[in-house]
């Protein structure tokens, strides 16, 4: 899998200009939010529930139009992408979505991953070797084959990592990706995303994980109310600065 270059530069990835969202009936879920990701990052969005961080990743993957502001990915405002470029939009970025991933259930972990990489116009004779790569790559190697409905809880959260690495993203977003999972599978997981940013490849984690978030002491970003109200590298959770 192509890996993005390390450099020591600090180059933004992803930005928010005054980002505001006020969905109908009048929530405002996001308030002028000004935020910007250097590429390389790690970075865990935490906050009560209801405070903005879904919305968040909701508007990178262009699922949410923003109401006022602007949002970049790598220097292109992304309310410009024309649809017709949106394949390689999405394949920069790798989505991991907040609760149970969707599949098609009677598929296989790899042909669940070759659907994806169709869908962002990969070669087809490239599909298969990707999809084991991938999945080797979160120890899933031998179990390819299983359809994802033999797969456990655990299990079926790794076809997702893979699938959301299968395109070798810039950037992978993530929404609480250890919710329904033990403390050590948790552990696998998130272990697993940091070997994956020490592969140059930028990291955001929305997570309730306390104890995670201190014991890995990443940037921290705290939300409340639609707004940013802490922001701390090496921080932990509920740091407010
Ligand atoms: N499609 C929608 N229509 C109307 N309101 C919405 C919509 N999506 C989210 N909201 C509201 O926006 C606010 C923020 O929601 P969001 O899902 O971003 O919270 P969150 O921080 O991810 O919470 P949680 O930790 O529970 O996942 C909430 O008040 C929510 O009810
Ligand atoms: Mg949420």
């Amino acid at each position: 899998m192509p890996i993005p270059e390390k450099t020591g530069k600090k180059v933004p990835i992803l930005t928010f200009t005054d980002v505001s969202k006020i969905f109908d009936y009048g929530t405002h879920s996001l308030r002028g939010i000004n935020l910007s990701i250097s590429q390389g990052e790690f970075v865990f969005v935490c906050g009560r529930t209801g405070s903005g961080k879904s919305t968040l990743l909701r508007l990178v993957t262009r699922e949410l139009e923003p109401t006022s502001g602007r949002i970049e990915f790598l220097g292109q405002d992304i309310a410009g992408i024309r649809y017709g470029e949106m394949p390689f939009y999405r394949r920069q970025v790798g989505v991991i979505r907040q609760g149970f991933g969707l599949f098609l259930e009677d598929k296989t972990a790899a042909e669940n991953l070759e659907f994806v990489m169709r869908a962002t116009g990969h070669e087809e004779e490239t599909l298969q070797e990707r999809a084991q790569r991938a999945l080797s790559m979160v120890g899933l190697g031998k179990k390819t084959g299983f359809l994802v409905t033999d797969l456990s809880v655990g299990e079926r959260k790794r076809v997702e990592i893979a699938r959301a690495l299968v395109n070798s993203p810039k950037m992978i977003i993530a929404d609480e990706p250890t919710s329904s999972l033990d403390r050590d599978l948790a552990w696998d997981i998130m272990s697993l995303f940091d070997d994956i940013n020490r592969l140059g490849v930028t990291i955001l984690v929305v997570t309730h994980d306390r104890e995670m978030v201190n014991l890995m002491r990443k940037r921290v970003l705290t939300f409340a109310n639609g707004k940013i109200l802490g922001d701390v590298k090496g921080g932990r959770y509920g740091d407010l600065v």
